[in-house]
């Protein structure tokens, strides 16, 4: 019975760990894993991917953020250029659209207000638009060209957490799918992430086992009256995300930004009262985020690493949450479970509504 919450305190907590589960279901749609190959071309009947030349993601609020995270790996993987937008800005900034552009809007309900707004808008401009939605039979769902379903189940918590990770998996292998139309993907590289995949269920659940930790983390660091989340590439918008849980359910302000960034702003809030979160896995930019570690630690900030299990960040943190290794591409899918543990925790911690936070929205249908 999905609308059960026991053994669980909430649905927020059950749905945060059924992420195993459902990013695994959801791959399988996306996927052949007999032979390590993408299928997603196949299942997104109708749209010409190998024509796409240029990308355009609307969607607001979590789904906002998978959308940053697309744009690295669209960017990347199919070397098509992406422009992210939040849908209420898309919609009434008139913004011209190249002919031979695809729009991806993005939504867990498939009803909100703004993003179907950027839907209309663009399939008015005659845009290809394709939907990644949770609902089926959504208005979001109807009303896109064609659609990709994330197999979350319906989620309840009112801070979504397995809506964004199955967004994420099926944008991976949207990603893949567009630069393996477009020649731009080696048979090579297309089973290393494909395998790399794979794994990322029985990652997450290794993931889980650290949540004592986290609830210890969040027990030490729950009176903070602010938070800094720090990333670099695509665990930028994986910072983002886990300052807008944060906030979501404990309502302690928390600020997301790119590591590199903080020297122009953030540096200066950095005192011993500032918890700062780095997302850190041994990628290839790991060097660059420890050195911003390095510049919190010598004023006096409060660190929580989640970094690469095994390996040595060469500063030490305050505390530390060793993530099991996993390929580049994969792993923002991976990063951003410890935060939805930290933020579940710090709220339960204060004792917040963790379900239904207040003056928030499962979907917002009015402007
Ligand atoms: C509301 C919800 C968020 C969600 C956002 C977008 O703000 O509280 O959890 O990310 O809407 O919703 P959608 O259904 O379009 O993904």
């Amino acid at each position: 019975d999905v609308t059960e919450k026991w053994p669980y305190r909430h649905y927020m907590q059950k749905e945060i760990y059924e992420q195993p589960t459902v990013v695994g279901e959801t791959l399988k749609n996306l996927i052949h894993a007999a032979d390590r190959t993408i299928s997603v071309s196949q299942t997104a009947v109708g749209l010409d991917l190998a024509a796409v030349q240029a990308v355009t993601i609307v969607a607001c609020g979590t789904s906002y953020h998978a959308g940053m995270v697309a744009k690295y790996w669209i960017e990347q993987q199919a070397r098509v250029p992406v422009n992210v937008d939040v849908a209420s800005e898309y919609r009434y900034r008139n913004t011209p659209m190249a002919a031979g552009s695809l729009m991806i809007v993005i939504s867990q309900s498939g009803e909100t207000a703004d993003t179907l707004a950027a839907l209309r808008h663009a399939k008015a401009q005659g845009q290809q638009v394709l939907g990644v939605v949770n609902v089926p039979e959504s208005t979001i769902d109807r009303e896109a060209d064609a659609t990709l379903y994330t197999l979350a189940g319906p989620e309840i918590g009112v801070a979504s957490t397995k809506a964004f990770t199955t967004q994420l998996t099926v944008l991976a292998c949207l990603a893949l799918a567009l630069a393996k139309a477009r020649g731009q993907l080696s048979p090579e590289d297309e089973r290393r992430h494909v395998e790399d995949l794979l794994q990322i269920p029985a990652r997450i659940e290794q993931v889980l086992t650290h949540d004592d930790k986290l609830q210890e983390v969040g027990r030490q660091l729950m009176h903070a009256s602010g938070f800094l989340f720090l990333g670099r590439g695509a665990q930028f918008p994986i910072a983002l995300e886990g300052a807008l849980k944060l906030k979501e359910i404990s309502y302690i302000h928390a600020e997301g930004y790119a590591a590199g960034e903080m020297k122009h702003g953030p540096i200066a809030l950095i005192d011993e009262e500032l918890p700062v979160v780095v997302v850190a896995p041994k990628d290839g930019l790991h060097e660059k985020t420890i050195s911003n570690v390095e510049e919190v630690k010598a004023r006096g900030g409060r660190v929580v690493m989640i970094h690469t299990a095994g390996e040595s960040t060469g500063v030490a943190a305050d505390f530390e949450v060793g993530i099991a290794p996993c390929g580049e591409f994969a792993a923002p899918i991976l990063y951003v479970t410890p935060l939805q543990l930290l933020a579940y925790h710090i709220a339960v911690h204060k004792g917040t509504d963790v379900d239904q936070p207040r003056n928030l929205a499962k979907s917002v249908t009015v402007e």
